[in-house]
């Protein structure tokens, strides 16, 4: 790039990174993190005096808002936790014990594969399937993976942080429940990009972070559990409300699954961004899908660039990564931010099981992810500057 232009691009703040978080975050979600420890700065469900009832009714809304935007028939399936590895891993070291057998997809972030090699030196038994090289899970060898054995848990993500891929959860949930198996899923990427209803989907645990596509804070998390399911909790302590001698957590949810002063300010964040994603989550959408295409059907008209992803026309979230036969991820995304201000991620995404599936786990990859906020001039000008950087 010329002189000039690197330094008009070096003002400019263009962020395509919103497969590690969203930004920037809508107004309302920052003024309500800001009044949550202006105004309503007491524990929740600890006391009886009028701020601690205040906090204690912001939890109950936010927590009513995400049970409404994840199709949760009933608020008290659904926790808040640090965030979606917190999540992952309540989901799977709660239900899963030695002796059980997994199937899980090749594409999964480190969230759920790193909590299931701990499990797996621990006595579980994990079978991983490998997806394609758009990243798709292969419903049949999966259904063939669990009818080989009994099978405790089918475990997948709903969308890839690689390729963006939508995994065809409904099917897997079929397959594993004709089979007396769980479904346990990742929804790290689908929650505010895609529909989400548990019910639909007929997941028996989804987990999600707060600080993606719901466009909440850093530091929350959410996990659904279906009523009845009997995970352990991760940790003991404190639970306020119903305090007794009992020396054993309380079985009650969503108590059982929140020892510990939760992080206040972060719920009333999550539950207003989840109040936004009902009014307007259709319509922010289709705009960030639309931008996604453009995207994409620019990175593919760029001379030697390999763009990993299902097809423009097949569902995604608007994530996809590349590869250049001229130049290391690392070095393009360095230039880019550099140059023209762009930020995007490369490298191996926290997901190597993804980039040894599309075979990308020795350079790694560049990534693209869209969100709420980006324009066309974003698009433009990140593919322009990367068209010159790999000229
Ligand atoms: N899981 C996040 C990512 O994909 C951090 O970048």
């Amino acid at each position: 790039m010329s002189d000039s232009a690197a330094t008009v691009g070096a003002a400019r703040r263009i962020y395509l990174d919103h497969g590690a978080t969203s930004y920037p975050k809508p107004p309302e979600v920052i003024d309500a993190v800001v009044n949550a420890m202006r105004e309503h700065g007491a524990n929740p469900g600890r006391g009886a005096y009028r701020m601690a009832l205040s906090a204690t009714r912001l939890v109950f809304e936010a927590r009513r808002s995400l049970a409404e935007l994840m199709g949760a028939p009933d608020a008290r399936d659904v926790f808040f936790l640090s965030g979606c590895t917190e999540g992952c891993n309540l989901m799977l070291k709660g239900l899963l014990s030695a002796g059980d057998r997994v199937v899980v997809s090749s594409m999964e972030h480190n969230a759920v594969s790193r909590p299931l090699h701990a499990l797996g030196d621990a006595g579980v038994e994990v079978v991983v399937v490998d997806a394609d090289r758009a990243g798709l899970v292969n419903v049949e060898a999966m259904e063939s993976a669990v009818r080989a054995a009994p099978t405790r848990a089918v475990i997948c993500q709903h969308a890839s942080n690689v390729t963006g891929a939508v995994q065809p959860i409904a099917d897997l949930a079929d397959i594993a429940h004709e089979n007396g198996a769980l479904l346990l899923v990742d929804g790290a990427q689908g929650l505010g990009h895609l529909d989400v209803d548990v019910s639909t989907l007929d997941v028996d645990a989804y987990a999600c972070s707060g600080h993606k596509g719901l466009l909440g804070p850093q530091g929350v998390g959410i996990l659904y559990l279906r009523p009845g399911l009997d995970a352990r909790e991760l940790l003991q302590g404190g639970t306020g409300g119903g305090a007794s001698e009992e020396p054993a957590q309380p079985m009650g949810r969503p108590e059982r699954y929140e020892a510990g002063t939760p992080n206040t300010p972060g719920i009333a964040g999550a539950g207003v961004a989840a109040r936004l994603l009902l009014a307007h989550g259709s319509e922010w959408r289709e705009e960030e899908q639309r931008l996604f295409r453009r995207l994409k059907e620019g990175l593919l008209e760029i001379e030697g660039v390999t763009v990993f992803g299902p097809a423009t026309d097949e569902e995604c979230v608007p994530i996809c990564s590349m590869v250049s036969d001229k130049l290391e991820p690392d070095r393009i995304a360095f230039m880019l931010d550099r140059t023209a201000g762009v930020a995007v991620r490369s490298g191996l995404h926290c997901a190597p099981w993804a980039h040894r599936t599309l075979g990308t786990l020795e350079t790694g990859a560049l990534r693209f992810g869209v969100g709420h906020g980006n324009t066309d001039a974003d698009i433009d000008v990140a593919l322009g500057a990367l068209a010159e950087i790999l000229r």
